[in-house]
């Protein structure tokens, strides 16, 4: 009998209504956990992580938790960020964090576009390495959206049965 978790980081809550949908979207014995309330793993036979991207990378306590996954362990990963969906602005946190879950099996991941909280904005704009995914910033302010949350239940839906064969 397959065991679901469901865990994300988000601070301003978009990363969690990604991990609301696969939750939602999945049947059968599954559990919802923000990173911080994550204890064991070992007996969940599939895990999906999410998070947003941070600096064009993984967040520091989502890569504790990608470090500490029990070798061999299957895991699906799906991301928000504010550049355009397949930039590489948008995928290089997310190879970051396959590199990083080197151990264990990643059945897939996923990621959309995620509205940027002003106050971010402001601080961010103001250095240069993060200059040109903030001009992209105003596209991303209705995201996650309707497609978004359908497209993430889909992608749970896919790695559901990624995860049995
Ligand atoms: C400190 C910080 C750094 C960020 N860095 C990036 C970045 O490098 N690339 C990007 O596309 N979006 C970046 N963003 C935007 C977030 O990834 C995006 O708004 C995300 O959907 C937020 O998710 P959350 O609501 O779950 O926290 C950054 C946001 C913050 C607050």
């Amino acid at each position: 009998m397959s065991k679901i978790l469901v865990t994300y980081f988000s601070l301003t809550g978009n990363t969690k209504k990604i991990a609301e949908a696969i939750h939602d979207s999945l049947e059968g014995d599954k559990t919802i956990k923000p990173v911080d309330e994550v204890q064991e793993l070992e007996h969940y036979t599939l895990i999906f992580i999410g998070f947003p991207v941070h600096s064009h990378s993984v967040p520091f306590k989502i890569e504790s938790l990608l470090k500490r996954i029990p070798e061999g362990k299957k895991i699906a990963l799906f991301s928000t960020h504010g550049a355009i969906t397949g930039s590489h602005l948008s995928q290089e946190a997310l190879e970051h964090a396959v590199v990083t879950a080197s151990k264990v099996k990643v059945l897939g991941t996923f990621s959309c576009r995620g509205k940027i909280s002003s106050k971010a904005l402001e601080v961010l704009s103001k250095s240069p390495e993060h200059m040109t995914w903030a001009e992209m910033a105003p596209s991303a302010q209705t995201h996650p959206d309707v497609g978004d949350l359908e497209d993430a239940r889909s992608f749970a839906k896919r790695m559901m049965t990624l995860s049995i064969q």
